[in-house]
């Protein structure tokens, strides 16, 4: 895939324009989007393998265990546009169990990640069709007129639909309907609401590595902005939102100090945070209902045992 440095001069000036306006906010917060830069990747990958970290066992025991279903729910000579393909380890399953598949097409913000996952799906899948996009899937994202309109479906696991605030989620899941049209399908995964210990611990592993994952987004705005964080005066925070529903990720400032980004200083006092992260936690209803409202019908919802997670088939 070639890299497009257009492409790659508006990511970074989006990056700026966050950064810039978060840190101007009385209660200051990032989107999470920008955690992925190549490290921040390679962390997440290493944080699905963390013993905590429930969600990515659980989601992939699911998907394995019900593949000739969800085989079956996507239907023949189907096209797959999957949203924030990370390393595309789920994404392995359901291609294995559709030998029909005429094109699958991952999109995701992280442009070298996606490269690597690309080039490494298509070696252990020489004859399937790929075309990786580099894109937000939060924005007006509009895919290659080159993409075939029939039998498309969307795949959306991880629980990263958590990572999006009720509006946006709104958003994205009317703009997967346009994406694949009014007979098209999505597999969702979808992280449900629990034992508030056990979410905890699944941001704030005794490893430190969702603490690396969370500090590396102030190492990247000093590579990449000109920034003076000094990220060991920071400190990983995860904490559990009640009215959100949500775990959310915070870095907090151990002292009181001025930062610099991009020629513009940023005051922080002891304890203050910047909000880099929600993980919003669902009921099978409460999910029904957000899809409902973006113009989806619940056909299916595969879960664990132990109802820790689902994933929902919408039609
Ligand atoms: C939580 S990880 C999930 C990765 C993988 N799908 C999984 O299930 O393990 C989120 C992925 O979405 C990508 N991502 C996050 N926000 C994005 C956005 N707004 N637009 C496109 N990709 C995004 C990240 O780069 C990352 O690869």
């Amino acid at each position: 895939m070639p890299r497009d440095i257009t492409l790659i001069d508006t990511q970074l000036a989006s990056f700026r324009h966050d950064v810039l306006s978060g840190l101007s906010r009385p209660r200051k917060t990032l989107p999470p989007r920008w955690l992925y830069d190549d490290r921040g990747c390679a962390l997440f990958e290493e944080i699905t393998r963390l013993p905590e970290y429930y969600p990515t066992r659980t989601e992939t025991a699911i998907l394995t265990d019900n593949a000739e279903e969800i085989a079956a729910f996507c239907g023949d000579d189907a096209v797959m546009l999957e949203y924030g393909a990370g390393a595309g380890i789920k994404t392995r399953i359901v291609i294995d169990a559709l030998p029909s598949l005429r094109l699958y097409v991952p999109i995701d913000i992280a442009a070298d990640f996606l490269q690597q996952t690309a080039e490494r799906l298509a070696r252990q899948f020489p004859s399937l069709r790929t075309l990786p996009i580099v894109g937000d899937f939060t924005a007006d994202l509009h895919l290659p007129s080159s993409i075939p309109t029939a039998n498309r479906f969307g795949f959306f696991p991880g629980s990263t639909i958590g990572n999006l605030d009720p509006d946006e989620a709104a958003s994205f899941l009317a703009r997967l309907r346009r994406h694949v049209g009014g007979t098209g399908r999505c597999i969702i995964g979808v992280d449900l609401k629990k034992d508030v210990g056990m979410l905890i611990d699944a941001y704030d592993d005794s490893q430190g590595v969702t603490a690396a994952f969370n500090l590396n987004l102030l190492q990247r705005i000093n590579r990449e902005l000109d920034g003076t964080f000094a990220p060991d005066r920071f400190r990983h925070r995860a904490v559990w939102n009640e009215p959100e529903g949500a775990v959310e990720m915070h870095l907090e400032s151990m002292v009181p100090q001025t930062v610099v980004v991009a020629g513009r200083p940023f005051r922080f006092q002891a304890g203050e945070t910047i909000h880099t992260e929600s993980s919003r936690k669902y009921s099978i209803a409460s999910f029904a209902a957000l899809a409902a409202g973006s113009g989806w019908q619940c056909d299916r919802v595969w879960m664990d045992g132990d109802q820790k997670f689902a994933v929902f088939g919408l039609v």
